[in-house]
C-alpha cells in the first residue's frame, strides 16, 4: 500500500501538485491524501479539491497562540492517518505542539543552499551576497527554523543580471523535481 502524505502550503501550491502529480504514478510508493492550509485563500487549496483531494483550512488568526493553531492543525493532521508530512509553501513558524508528534516524519522544502539564508528572500540575499550558485533543499523539521537535516539539495548557477524573481523561476523548476524524489526515497526507508 501507498504511504500516505499530507500537504502543507500556504499559497499556490506548485509543489504541493508536483507531489499529487508523482504520487499518482502506478509506480509510487507514496500518495497525497490531503492538502491543508493556513490561508483561507491559498490557490492551491481550491486545486486539490477539484482534484478530489481531501483539503482543510485551518485559518491562523481564529487563534490566539501559536500553540493553539499548531495543535488544532496537528489534531486535523493525526486525523488523517498519515506516514508523512510534506511542507511546502508552509510560511508559517511552527511550535513543538506540532513538530514532536511527527519528528522524522515530517519534511520541507526550502529555496537556498541550506544552511545559508534560512527564512525569507533566499534569492535576493544569495544575489545580494554576491554568490555563484542558489538553490533549494529538502530538510526534517525540527525545532531549529529550517534548520533539521538536510536531506538532498540542487544547485543553480546565479546567473548575469540575474533578479530574485527569475532565480526563484528557475530554483522552482528543480523544486519540482527534486521534492517528489526525496519523498520517494524516504518513503522507502519507512
Ligand atoms: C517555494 O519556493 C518554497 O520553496 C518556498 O515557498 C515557495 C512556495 O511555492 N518555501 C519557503 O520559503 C519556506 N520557508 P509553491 O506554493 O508554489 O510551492
Amino acid at each position: 500500500m501507498k504511504k500516505r502524505v499530507g500537504v502543507l502550503i500556504s499559497g499556490t501550491g506548485s509543489n504541493m501538485k508536483a507531489l499529487v502529480s508523482a504520487g499518482r504514478e502506478a509506480a509510487s510508493l507514496f500518495e497525497v491524501v490531503c492538502v491543508a492550509s493556513n490561508k483561507v485563500d491559498a490557490g492551491g487549496i481550491a486545486w486539490a479539491r477539484e482534484q478530489g483531494i481531501a483539503t482543510q483550512v485551518i485559518n491562523h488568526k481564529d487563534f490566539a497562540t501559536r500553540e493553539a493553531f499548531d495543535t488544532a492543525l496537528n489534531v486535523y493532521l493525526q486525523s488523517q492517518r498519515l506516514d508523512l508530512i510534506a511542507c511546502a509553501g508552509f510560511m508559517r513558524i511552527m511550535t513543538p505542539v506540532l513538530i514532536t508528534p511527527w519528528a522524522g516524519r515530517m519534511l520541507n522544502i526550502h529555496p537556498s543552499l541550506l544552511p545559508k539564508y534560512k527564512g525569507l528572500h533566499t534569492h535576493q540575499r544569495a544575489i545580494d551576497a554576491g554568490d555563484k550558485e542558489a538553490g533549494c533543499s529538502v530538510h526534517f523539521v525540527t525545532a531549529e527554523l529550517d534548520g533539521g537535516a538536510v536531506i538532498a539539495q540542487v544547485r543553480v548557477p546565479i546567473l548575469a543580471g540575474e533578479t530574485a524573481e527569475t532565480l526563484a523561476a528557475r530554483v522552482l523548476v528543480e523544486e519540482h523535481k527534486l521534492y517528489p524524489e526525496v519523498l520517494s526515497d524516504v518513503t522507502s526507508l519507512i
